[in-house]
């Protein structure tokens, strides 16, 4: 059976997209399948020689050198992408996370209201996955049950106003054809927008989940109010509500309205890192990305145990499977070999870092910025204290004319980054002259910080 499986990013209303005749299957084009694409305006069909230098040949019987058409270490590279959403088979070592999810959202399938749901855990522990999977299931079976069900999915980090969010939702949520009822990207009032929302949630649902991912960079909690009030507070009447808040920043729940946190956090969940055999699994599953006997075997638990070493992220290793892919491919390789894992690791440790603290305030870059200066200027170290961070800091500050924050504010901002194994923290006596103290050392390589947040800061 022929596969097709293509992405492209969205296109301008002005163009179509036409599907050319495949008259060699065994050829592959572009993906490694054996279809060709082509994208161009609307009414008009593609220059003949752009794409096949021979006059009078058709472009489908030429063997044009131009392009490569075998990709000799990828079959099937999407599996390796990070927005691929993995099929059951291929989700590895959440058993017991996925059946507690299921299990508090599991009144939806009868058109009940669904437990609203905190999930934390580390970068790359499989939140927004498991979260996406359990809610397609949910709707399915939902669907089943004659409950009409559907979730909408918010990238906070994106959209991290209440009037984005609420437009993401309403417009996830709904069919204009259906409802009757627009919902355009930008121009109307906040207000506005979610009365739409509640018009096209009773008109069309009798339960929905909705997914803030990454909630801790809302700008503030009034969504958040919005959402889990809507039932009580008569906005909506026919259809039920539960919200699926997702975070990698454990404190994130002390900064909530107390009135929010009662009602969003009726369960929290923690997901753990993975270890290397969980790792070795992940990557074992998707081992299919690569052309049979490309990857030598060695590469994946290499690749692993690494990753398991420093973070227990998947995401780290999943880029590092492809990065060593693209190395391979780069060096006109025949096999992704386990030698390629370190260097593909440093690359994926830097993208980690900046994917890390996309989204973050300037003072949580700026404490990270004097962790980094502190840890180049005097070499390696067991650590920083608290005070003499916070002095670099508020010079930072001052170069920046920014107000610096409070000490307590820096150690809170310390404590996260720690969480999310950015740095690492340790507690020292000074015995009782000076009492206990705890000094904070970068666990990413320092220069790899420095750039981060410089290239960021000037972009
Ligand atoms: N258990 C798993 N099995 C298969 N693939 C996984 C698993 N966990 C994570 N992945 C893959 O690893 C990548 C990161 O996972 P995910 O986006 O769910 O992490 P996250 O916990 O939401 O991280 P972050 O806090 O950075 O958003 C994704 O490409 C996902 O498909
Ligand atoms: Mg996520």
């Amino acid at each position: 059976m022929l596969h097709l499986s293509i992405t492209y990013p969205p296109l301008p209303t002005h163009y179509s997209i036409i599907r050319l005749p495949i008259t060699h299957p065994t050829h592959t084009y572009f993906t490694g399948n054996p279809v060709c694409v082509s994208i161009y305006p609307s009414g008009t069909r593609p220059k003949r020689n752009a794409f096949h230098r021979k006059p009078g040949v058709d472009p489908m019987d030429a063997a044009d050198d131009l392009f490569t058409r075998e990709d000799p270490i990828f079959a099937n590279k999407e599996l390796l992408e990070i927005s691929h959403l993995p099929g059951e088979g291929r989700i590895v070592g959440r058993d017991d996370e996925i059946s507690d999810l299921a299990n508090a959202v599991n009144p939806a399938i009868f058109g009940q209201s669904p437990s609203n749901v905190l999930i934390y855990g580390k970068t790359g522990t499989g939140k927004s996955l498991c979260a996406k999977y359990v809610s397609k299931r949910l709707v399915s079976t939902a669907g089943e049950e004659g409950v009409n069900a559907t979730f909408a999915y918010v990238d906070c980090a994106q959209d991290t106003t209440e009037t984005q969010a609420v437009q993401t939702i309403a417009d996830g949520v709904n069919d204009p054809d259906v409802t009757g009822i627009n919902v355009p990207d930008k121009g109307l009032s906040t207000s506005t927008y979610y009365k739409r929302l509640w018009r096209i949630l009773d008109q069309r649902y009798d339960v929905v989940l909705i997914i803030l991912d990454e909630i801790d960079k809302l700008d503030d909690d009034a969504i958040l109010m919005q959402l889990s009030r809507a039932g009580e507070a008569g906005k909506i009447t026919d259809c039920k509500l539960g919200v699926v808040g997702i975070s990698n920043k454990i404190q994130y729940k002390d900064r909530m309205d107390e009135r929010v946190k009662s009602s969003l956090c009726e369960r929290e969940f923690v997901f753990p890192p993975y270890d290397a055999n969980q790792l070795r699994e992940i990557m074992q599953a998707r081992a299919d990305a690569f052309h049979d006997d490309v990857l030598e075997p060695s590469t994946i638990p290499r690749a692993a145990a690494l990753a398991a070493r420093e973070h227990g992220d998947a995401r780290k290793a999943i880029d590092i499977l492809r990065y060593a892919g693209e190395i391979a491919q780069g060096n006109d390789e025949p096999t992704v070999r386990e030698g390629f894992v370190t260097q593909a690791r440093q690359r994926a440790e830097t993208d980690r870092f900046r994917e890390l603290i996309r989204g973050s305030t300037p003072h949580s870059r700026y404490v990270l910025q004097a962790l980094a200066l502190l840890s180049l200027s005097n070499g390696r170290q067991d650590g920083f204290r608290t005070s003499r961070v916070y002095e670099i800091y508020e010079n930072i500050c001052r170069q920046e004319g920014s107000d610096s924050l409070s000490l307590r504010r820096v150690r809170d901002l310390l404590k996260e980054h720690a969480f999310l194994d950015i740095i690492e923290q340790s507690k020292h006596s000074g015995g009782s002259a000076e009492g206990s103290y705890t000094k904070h050392q970068l666990l990413e390589d320092p220069s790899v910080v420095k750039d981060v947040l410089t290239e960021d800061s000037a972009a």
